[in-house]
């Protein structure tokens, strides 16, 4: 059996290998680590995996994809409909391009850690 196989690629930071029934956040994580996506400007952002935090929010520009159920607070219905998603929710059904999106209403996860180790908060 040959699993269906999709490029996503990534405004400006290279090309992932995406497979039919594999979430996008995995998909980008597999390039990441095999140095694939060589010019993002930060570590992919990853954190519940389940549409719930918000933090791989991703604008796809092209192609066709379907989705899982995501929270509302990250992705309203009028930004999903512009192509505004959540990369560990959506599954490739053809070719893709996006790019990364800042995560809105995440707390500075640097700055929160400066606070924790100062004793402040
Ligand atoms: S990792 Fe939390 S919404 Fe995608």
């Amino acid at each position: 059996m040959t699993v269906e196989r999709f490029p996503i690629q990534v405004e400006g930071s290279g090309e992932a290998s995406g497979h039919a029934g594999e979430r996008v956040l995995v998909s980008l994580e597999r390039a990441q680590g095999f140095g694939q996506l060589k010019n993002l400007p930060v570590r992919l952002p990853v954190g519940c995996r389940r549409g719930g935090c918000g933090v791989c929010r991703v604008r796809v520009t092209a192609g066709d994809y379907r989705s899982d159920k995501m929270s509302r607070a990250h992705v309203s219905e009028e930004e999903e409909a512009a192509g505004l998603t959540l990369a560990c929710c959506i599954y490739p059904l053809s070719a893709l391009s996006l790019r990364l999106e800042p995560a809105v209403g995440v707390k500075d996860k640097k700055q929160h850690c400066k606070k924790s180790e100062s004793g402040g908060e």
